[in-house]
């Protein structure tokens, strides 16, 4: 049976793709640029899949222009890449290091040329090492570092980046960096890690007004989101479930648009809102020109056993394919999240794109060097039409970016979860454009 033709979207609909500086820029010890916390973790014997580290990773920073190619010839109408803070700001203090932003520089006047729009986030992860040395996010200070570091970046290329983010994902920066530890810097705080997810959104107020004042480009944040599912009807992972969605869904969300943490963080056990100063959430919510929007998969959620420390237990929803990541692959979800973010905060919400959507496949390369990656194209294909839908109950979707581009360091699991829509051949660095590139250029460039 074939499938309905997709439905056509708004003419000005922004079709991308996004990166990040430390999953795919590699040179990590050239012109200048210091140790970030994923270098460092990356060297503790453990805690990377396979031993891997991102030194030398897609090499993009010395194959940049081959990459914008492949932007080009995919028709894209925008590039979502970070900057990398430690080239900016070797040690996250101080003046802007030249060569560190030279490369930004160059990059961006690139994408232009080509037609394509930069969308420049700050902050994908890799926080100086030495500010972690002086406490990292669970660090006041390190909000205020970070207004700088946006004020610097803003001033050398606010006449030129088309779209700004000050943070990607900073649900996941505190979870899993300084709550269970499987991400750099490696802390085991549990909802101990809260301060640090307070810090991150006070970062993200002051870098917004930083980046005001240096240009009228649109600003917004990129969070994460993903359906808290309950498991089961049974009261404890219903209740779960309802924990869940206050953390991973609403935290960040209404602390930006509404002003105010959940009602609910107060009986959190472990969160310490005695960080949480005078003033610090009318600088959270400064006003906010879009909303990003990461989505993978609905959460399978049910209690921690007895004995477990963590709020509740995440696993793949029975009944539905999984990615290589043993993701849930629904595309209903999307559509839930995008609505629900509609509907819980109403005129607050401000247009939504879609940031980061895609999938991690064991990709084959045929005995030609193709990759048919049929299975990666029938989820982007049910989650496009996602979008489709939630623009059909009345949401405000201004675009969609796939997850990624290229194939590249997937944090923990190192080069062992490929999402491009180009294969990378790490060990020679060829680039293939996978089946998945060619449907996605004929959804973009299609009449
Ligand atoms: C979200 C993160 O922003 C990105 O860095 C990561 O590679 C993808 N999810 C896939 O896990």
């Amino acid at each position: 049976m074939t499938a309905p033709p997709m439905p056509a979207f708004p003419d000005e609909f922004l079709w991308g793709v996004a990166t990040s500086a430390f999953q795919i820029e590699g040179a990590t010890k050239e012109d200048g640029r210091g140790d970030s916390v994923w270098d460092t973790f990356a060297r503790i014997p453990g805690k990377i899949r396979d031993g891997a580290n991102a030194d030398v990773a897609c090499d993009h920073y010395h194959r940049y222009a081959e990459d914008v190619a492949l932007l080009a010839s995919l028709g894209a109408g925008a590039y979502r890449f970070s900057i990398s803070w430690p080239r900016i700001q070797p040690t996250g203090r101080g003046p802007a290091n030249k060569e560190g932003l030279a490369f930004y520089d160059r990059l961006v006047d690139l994408l232009l040329e080509n037609g394509i729009q930069p969308f420049a986030n700050l902050f994908h992860w890799d926080l100086p090492q030495a500010l972690e040395d002086s406490g990292g996010w669970l660090s006041r200070d390190t909000a205020d570092r970070f207004a700088y570091y946006a004020g610097l970046v803003g001033s050398a290329l606010g006449d030129r980046v088309a779209m700004w983010s000050t943070l990607n994902e900073p649900f996941e920066v505190m979870a899993l960096g300084y709550g269970t530890g499987e991400h750099a810097p490696g802390r085991e705080l549990l909802l101990g890690a809260f301060p640090a997810g307070h810090h991150l959104l006070l970062a993200h107020g002051l870098a917004t007004q930083a980046l005001r004042t240096r240009t009228s480009a649109p600003v917004g944040l990129i969070n994460s989101y993903s359906p808290s599912w309950p498991l089961s009807s049974s009261a404890p992972d219903v209740f779960a479930a309802a924990v869940h969605d206050v953390l991973q869904n609403r935290l960040f969300t209404d602390a930006v648009l509404l002003g105010a943490y959940p009602e609910e963080t107060r009986a959190l056990p472990g969160v310490d809102l005695a960080v949480v100063l005078e003033g610090d959430l009318s600088t959270i919510s400064t006003p906010l020109d879009f909303l990003g929007v990461n989505y993978y998969a609905p959460a399978g959620i049910s209690a921690a056993g007895g004995g477990d420390p963590r709020p509740f237990g995440i696993a793949p929803v029975p009944g539905y394919l999984t990615t290589a990541f043993d993701w849930t692959v629904a595309p209903e979800g999307l559509s839930e999240t995008l609505t629900t973010l509609h509907s819980r905060y109403g005129e607050a919400l401000p247009p939504l794109y879609v940031t980061e959507n895609g999938a991690a496949y064991a990709d084959v390369v045929a005995s030609d060097g193709s990759v048919d990656d049929a299975v990666r194209v029938a989820y982007l294909d049910g989650h496009v039409r996602a979008v489709s839908s939630a623009l059909a109950a009345g949401v405000d979707v201004r675009g969609y970016f796939v997850w990624s581009l290229l194939d590249n360091f997937e944090w923990a699991e190192g080069y062992s979860k490929r999402f491009g829509l180009v294969h990378v051949d790490f060990d020679s660095q060829n680039r293939v454009p996978k089946t998945s590139f060619g449907w996605y250029r004929d959804l973009i460039t299609r009449k």
